[in-house]
């Protein structure tokens, strides 16, 4: 056989392999030239983008990338073969194809160059990774979703752990109110045992006696027991409450006589200003007094260095025009930070050293004066005071049917 046509055939065999390989493979090859015009597209390319051999070959190769490297594609040729500055060649990365139908698909591409006589060409094997993409996608999604469950489950945690610690503090509110409640009960024979003897010896006991003196002021401090004892019954009392016309300013006095032993040590001045003749309250007394104690409490512990009390006592409108009585308690304490406004009548929020406040006395004072269809608000100034403004509705035709019972 001729030499030539034995190499002719050796290329023909070699070819073939070639390109019996190319249309083989797994992955889309595409090669250009320097100008970008594709020479090969093998079988997987065309599946991959929808276009056969015939319509991509002689084509510039951004006809496979979509806005906006399609446009800049042919820079990039330049630049390289100008500067052998590498963006892709040799490195591999993840861009995006666009298919014939105008659709777009992530892969990756990695390019290699070769010399083909004295031309360039760059060989592109590609690789669509959407199946891993969404799986990426899932396991993030899914990462996510976990993380969030974990971040939910924690924040339960803490609640229930908040709440545990809550209905501690409740219990242990009702059982001192009970210890408290039966201490007082257990005070009253006594009480009333020395009372008697004070009163049946000061009887005896001539008016120019100089232990006449001594006498009075124990019969007086015994007595101020008694009405101790008798009102903290009334304010550990619980159960369903009972309404009834209240006088409010005289509750109020009532309120501050309770704890005036407690004002007058921390140098409190308490200023009474009442509008004379207000009208009375059908209103639950009990449930009023104990709204009183705990803002007087409030503002007294706002005051440690002490200060002036105000209690205000004024006729007024609730917000929807109906006639109202208006209470106020105005403090000249160390005030409410802003931030503290909104939160001081949730329950079990306080500021308070632990073991002194329960954080409960707001939260009682609203829902009692929710009850009586009223409203209660703070307003603060921090380091000048506070004022606790009650508004509780009267109920004109109520009160006067109340007040002919009485008579
Ligand atoms: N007059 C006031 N001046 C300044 N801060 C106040 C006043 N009244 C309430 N606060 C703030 O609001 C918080 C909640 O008050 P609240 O009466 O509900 O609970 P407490 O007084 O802390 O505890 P408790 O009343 O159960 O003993 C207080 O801890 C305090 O920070
Ligand atoms: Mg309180």
């Amino acid at each position: 056989m001729h030499a030539d046509s034995v190499a002719e055939k050796a290329l023909a065999t070699t070819e073939a392999r070639l390109r019996a390989l190319l249309e083989a493979a797994v992955d889309a090859i595409v090669s250009i030239n320097e100008r970008g015009i594709i020479e090969i597209f093998n079988a997987a390319a065309e599946r991959m983008f929808g276009y056969t051999a015939k319509e991509a070959v002689g084509k510039n190769v951004s006809m496979l990338m979509p806005t906006p490297h399609r446009e800049e594609h042919d820079d990039y040729i330049a630049r390289y073969l100008f500067s052998g500055q590498k963006k892709i060649i040799g490195i591999g990365r993840e861009v995006v194809g666009l298919r014939k139908n105008g659709t777009t698909f992530p892969m990756e591409l990695s390019v290699a160059e070769a010399l083909v006589g004295d031309e360039r060409i760059f060989v592109g094997i590609l690789r669509d990774i959407t199946d891993r993409k969404i799986a990426e996608h899932a396991l993030q999604a899914s990462k996510e979703k976990l993380e969030t469950a974990v971040a939910e489950l924690q924040a339960k945690n803490d609640e229930i752990r908040q709440m545990s610690q809550q209905l501690w503090l409740a219990a242990k509110l009702a059982s001192v109110g009970e210890l408290a409640a039966s201490i007082a009960h257990e005070l009253n024979n006594p009480l009333a045992t020395v009372c008697l003897r004070v009163e049946s010896v000061l009887m005896r006991t001539p008016p120019d006696d100089p232990r006449r003196r001594a006498l009075e002021i124990i019969d007086q401090e015994a007595r101020r027991m008694g009405n101790l004892v008798t009102n903290l019954l009334q304010f550990c009392r619980r159960g369903a409450g009972q309404s009834s016309t209240v006088d409010v300013s005289e509750e109020l006095t009532k309120a501050v006589e309770l704890i005036e032993h407690h004002l007058r040590k921390r140098l409190i001045n308490v200023v009474q200003e009442f509008e004379p003749n207000m009208p009375t309250l059908f209103a639950d007394r009990q449930k009023l007094r104990q709204v009183f104690l705990n803002l007087l409490t409030n503002a007294s512990d706002a005051m440690p260095e002490g200060g002036t009390l105000t209690l205000r006592l004024l006729n007024g409108k609730m917000d929807n025009g109906q006639d109202a009585l208006i209470i106020e308690f105005v403090d000249t304490g160390i005030g409410i930070p802003p931030e503290h406004l909104d939160k001081a009548m949730e329950p079990f929020f306080t500021t308070k050293e632990e073991g002194k406040g329960t954080g409960l006395g707001l939260a009682i004072c609203r829902r009692i004066i929710q009850e009586h269809h009223g409203s209660i608000q703070l307003s603060s100034e921090l380091g000048r005071g506070t004022t606790v403004r009650v508004a509780l509705p009267i109920r004109h035709g109520t009160n006067v049917r109340q007040l002919r019972e009485k008579m």
